[in-house]
């Protein structure tokens, strides 16, 4: 199986374009899943201090069979702790949980507008990389005017900016806003929650190459130069979509993937304008 790509963040740090996410895997099972994951070949791992599983994480990382350096972890400062010392303590639980020293990616999981204090977490993320605590700073559900702000009061752009993508949920709009900026895409929900697996046009698509609607899917997001995290909790299925590096799809089959685009209606998970929930 071919390796997967390495990207170049904008604040010169690298990235594998290919990680395991684990939104919604139980904590009891979290270190299985990740450990799975590592042998199946994934070394960037992304979870959040909201999916109460970073202590599997952790477990996973001191278990496996790869060296801590070799593997990128990121994890999301929660909604509840924009404040710049409750983002501060929340910064140091995560890193007892997940047994680090240092943590390769923080991101903001999200704006929280209602609350507005994410301008003030941002600023505790960039000391805590000027620290040296953090290497890349990022965001996650962050929209434009929610970017320009950030940006606009602190002049450090984030390297990332995580967003549910997807084929019926593109979000084409914030792809040339996001290029332009340098900051790059990191799906959430690539496979749609699981929305996709159904899709007869991707189905067919897939089926030429020889792949599955999950490797197609995964295979459209890699192509389109972001970073993506498929979840699953099942060794076998992880081996699949990581298996994605021996084919490649013709621009038009690109397009007819992207053409499924089902705007508001294909978000499965919250809207970052609206969204204020706190955990
Ligand atoms: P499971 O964890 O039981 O394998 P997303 O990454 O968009 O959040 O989608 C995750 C959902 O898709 C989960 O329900 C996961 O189930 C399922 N899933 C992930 N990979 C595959 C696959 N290769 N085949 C079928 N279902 C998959």
């Amino acid at each position: 199986m071919a390796g997967v790509p390495i990207l170049t963040l904008n604040d010169g740090n690298t990235i594998p374009q290919l990680g395991l996410g684990v939104w919604q895997v139980e904590p009891a099972i979290t270190a299985r899943v990740v450990r799975d994951g590592i042998a199946a070949g994934y070394r960037l791992i992304d979870t959040a201090e909201g999916y109460d599983n970073e202590q599997g994480v952790g477990e996973a990382i001191r278990t496996a069979d790869v060296a801590r350096e070799q593997l990128f972890i990121t994890s999301k400062l929660r909604n509840g702790g924009h404040a710049r010392d409750l983002a501060l303590g929340s910064f140091e639980e995560t890193m007892l949980k997940l047994g680090l020293e240092r943590l390769d990616m923080f991101l903001i999981h999200w704006p929280v507008p209602g609350q507005d204090k994410y301008v003030e977490a941002w600023k505790t993320l960039v000391e805590l990389q000027q620290q040296g605590r953090i290497a890349s700073i990022g965001v996650s559900n962050f929209n434009r005017d929610h970017l320009e702000r950030i940006i606009g009061e602190t002049g450090v752009t984030p390297a990332v900016n995580q967003i549910e993508l997807h084929p019926y949920f593109p979000q084409r709009d914030k792809r040339d806003d996001l290029e332009g900026r340098g900051i790059r895409i990191e799906s959430y929900s690539p496979l749609g929650s699981g929305d996709v697996l159904e899709d007869e046009t991707i189905g067919g698509i897939g089926k030429a190459h020889g792949k599955s609607i999950a490797q197609t899917v995964v295979r459209w997001h890699i192509q389109q130069g972001n970073i993506v995290i498929p979840k699953s909790t099942h060794a076998e299925r992880q081996r699949e979509n990581i298996d994605v590096f021996d084919f490649e799809l013709s621009e038009d089959k690109m397009r007819a993937i992207s053409g499924l685009d089902r705007g508001e209606a294909g978000r499965t998970g919250g809207n970052p304008a609206t969204n204020n929930d706190t955990f």
